[in-house]
This record gives C-alpha cells, structure tokens and sequence, in this order.
C-alpha cells in the first residue's frame, strides 16, 4: 500500500533496502515461539519472551548500543546524549497463539529508525525499549513491564495479579529468570524521559479502507475487566425436568447477549466475554457453575464504567430470576488515554515531510504508551493490518508500509530533538 517518496534529508533511506532488513528481522523473530497449534506464543514472562528480548539485545550490540536490562525484563538500548531520553519501542510477546507483527513492528521500527539516525547528530540520548509482558491475555491485566517503569504497578500488585492457574505475574517473573523482588529498581527517574513513541499495526483496518499507510492516534481506549461466576446447581441432564433446574450456563448465555446488545447500544464502547469455563463440562450433568470474563473498551471512561455496571445489574437480575448465585472479582480498571497533542503534530510533520498520508483516529486496543503516557509526552504511529486482523495467527502488515512508518518515526524522533515537546 506504502507509496515511499525518500526523506529530504541528509541520509536519503532506501525505503527497498529499509524494507529488506525489517523483513529479516521479523523472520528472525518468526522462529522464537512458535505455537505447535498455529501462530506463535511467546507469552509474557516465559523463556520465550526472553528469547526474543535477547534478539533485540543482540542487534542492539551490533548497532553499538548499549544494553540493559531491568528487573521485570524490560530491556533498553541506548545511544548517548545529554539530558533526558527520546525513547522508543514496543513489546515482543504475543497472546497465545497470536501474530508475529503485534509488538513485533514497533521493535524492529525502532531498530531501523535508530539506524536510520546512526549518521545524524542528536542532542538527547535514544533509548530503544522492548516493554516486557504487555499483552493482557495471560494475567487478564496489560503492559506489566511498562506500568512498573513508570511506577503504576509494583511489587505488591505483580504478586496479586494471577493467571488462570493460579501462578502470580510475580512468581512467573521469578520463574524465567527475573528479579520481581527488586521491581522498584525498573522504575525511570522523574523526567528522564523527554518523549516516547511507539509504531504499532493498526490492528483494525481503518486505514485499509482509508487507503492511508499512516495512522496518528489521539486517544487510546480504555479497558474494564470483571470475572463474573455463576453458580446454580450441578444435576443428571436427563433426571431433571426443565423446571427444576439452575442452569449456570443457560444463565450465562442470557448475560452473553446482553453484552453484544448493550455493547451495539452504545456510541463507541465493544464489549467482549473471551473466556468462559464450565463446571463440570461433562455432556450428562447440568452445568453448576459458569465463570467468564467480560472486558469493556471505550474512549468515554463514563460510558465504559456504564456498560460495565449495566452488564453486572443484568447479571444479577438473571441469576435471582434463576435461582442462582452470582460474583464478581475486578481484574482491571483502565481509562482511557489521551495522547499528547504536539507530540501528535510532530508526527503530522513527519509524515509530510516523508510523504506518507496519514490519518489522526483512536486506537481500540490497549499499547505500553498509553502508560508511558502518564509519565512523559508520548505519541503512536499506526501501520495498516491487512484485512485489520490481530491476535491471530493470519495478522499481516507489509514490510513496505513498517518501512515507512520506521522513516516517520526517525524523522518524528529527529524533530523532537530539535523542538523540545514543550515548546513545539
Ligand atoms: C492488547 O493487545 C490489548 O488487548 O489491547
Ligand atoms: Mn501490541
Ligand atoms: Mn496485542
């Protein structure tokens, strides 16, 4: 899709040559975790997370950037300078079973833009960042790495935090080689940080049918996740009359279809139940007890806490209808985030200076900037996901369009070294 006109700049990107080098590393990437079902699993906090962090780390080297490392796993590249840090990048771990381009992109962006930028002088140091465990699937809470560098989530939260065995984000932590014990260590000192970037795939396909190779995100959604179990009675499915039970999944089902429907009420919110276990799970015994996720996302933190709430009140209402008990454990409170708006300009001007058409939108799904957000001015650059889909193992960006984000990047991070955010 990418038309690429070079930057008029001094050192002219071969946006061929650009694209080349994004496709090896992406393939490199490709042979870390790879899932026996389909798509890759390199899940937050395992040796396949760390593997692909010691990739980064081994182009960084060959870059001559200096590596290190935190104690939950996030891992920098630096190249030296005065004053606080540019900074940009993105995570390497997918959802189970996901793609090879959601995190994946923004790093090996960040890789090309810094090389791109080798030949030119910039006052502030870069920092390249790989954010450790940022998708939410496993834990049911996102960006762990990035929330406790930019001190939202400590030592104590990743201990509570469990995933569906039981095993705290702590624990897994400890398990492949970290040291959680010492999480207040990855916290960044007030404003080191001059400005963060992050390059993502679009993960809908917005810009597909825009037709523009370039997205610039204002806002970023934000995300409510409850757990909600239902418990009614387990009984023989063929001893049972129909009006005799207390079906946990019958009721479960009604709850479902409210979120869809109230989720299309709604002006801007989706609303997704995507996990959801029965008890016993054996085809001749009535279910006795349903447990399930609903995750609320909305850019109206208002609206977003409003469906949450209608959903439970609906919960509560079919479960006394049926004779069934009904709880809820909070798993993740989010609002949304808004971008900083000169960040978003010197995108803009990035853009046109490489020629790239853009377009400002929203993003629905969760990114490391939005926390990075509350700490340092922070802007995303999108690139379009063929047909828009992600957590899969058929997502796809093109090599040529990651190219010509990596060249807006550059120039976006070039310009924020000369215009200091704010002032621009
Ligand atoms: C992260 O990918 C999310 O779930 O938004
Ligand atoms: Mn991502
Ligand atoms: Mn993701």
């Amino acid at each position: 899709m990418a038309a690429v006109r070079p930057a008029g700049h001094d050192a002219e990107p071969d946006p061929s040559r650009l694209a080349g080098s994004i496709a090896r590393r992406l393939r490199q990437l490709g042979g870390i975790g790879q899932d026996p079902g389909g798509g890759w699993s390199r899940i937050g906090f395992t040796r396949a997370e760390r593997e692909a962090h010691e990739l980064f780390a081994s182009w960084a080297g060959e870059m001559g950037l200096e590596v290190s490392r935190d104690p939950v796993g996030n891992t920098y590249a630096r190249r030296p300078g005065s004053g606080p840090t540019l900074m940009t990048g993105s995570h390497l771990d997918t959802v189970p079973g996901g793609g090879n381009f959601d995190g994946a992109a923004g790093v090996v962006a960040a890789i090309e833009a810094a090389s791109l930028l080798a030949s030119e002088s910039l006052e502030h140091p870069l920092t390249l960042v790989c954010f450790a465990c940022e998708e939410g699937a496993r834990f049911s809470a996102p960006c762990l790495g990035s929330r406790v560098a930019t001190g939202q989530l400590d030592r104590a939260g990743l201990q509570a935090l469990r995933d569906a065995g039981g095993t705290s984000a702590f624990q897994a932590a400890l398990d492949c080689g970290l040291r959680p014990q010492a999480a207040e260590e990855a916290v960044w000192e007030p404003g080191s940080v001059a400005a963060y970037l992050e390059l993502h795939i679009e993960q809908g396909r917005v810009l597909q049918e825009a037709g523009r190779p370039i997205g610039i995100v204002d806002t970023i959604a934000g995300s409510t996740r409850v757990e909600i179990t239902l418990t009614g009675r387990s009984d023989h499915s063929g001893a049972t009359p129909m009006g005799l039970r207390r079906d946990a999944l019958v009721a479960a089902a009604e709850v479902v279809a409210h979120v869809e429907r109230a989720a299309r009420r709604s002006r801007s919110a989706v609303a997704t139940v995507g996990r959801l276990e029965v008890w016993p799970n054996v085809v001749t015994i009535i279910p006795g007890l349903v447990r399930f996720t609903l995750d609320v996302r909305d850019i109206d933190p208002l609206r977003q806490r409003e469906l949450v709430d209608d959903v439970l009140e609906q919960a509560s209402r079919v479960a006394s209808r049926r004779g069934l008990g009904v709880a809820v454990r909070p798993l993740h409170d989010q609002s949304p985030f808004v971008l900083h708006y000169r960040v978003r300009e010197q995108l803009a001007r990035a853009a046109a200076e490489v020629g790239a058409g853009y377009r400002v939108m929203t993003s629905g799904a969760g990114h490391d900037a939005g926390y990075v957000s509350a700490v340092a001015p922070t802007g995303m650059l999108f690139v379009p996901s063929r047909d828009g889909i992600s957590h899969s193992r058929d997502e796809w960006s093109d090599v040529e369009d990651i190219a010509l984000g990596a060249m807006v990047l550059a120039r976006a991070l070039h310009r924020l070294d000369r215009t200091p955010e704010a002032e621009a």
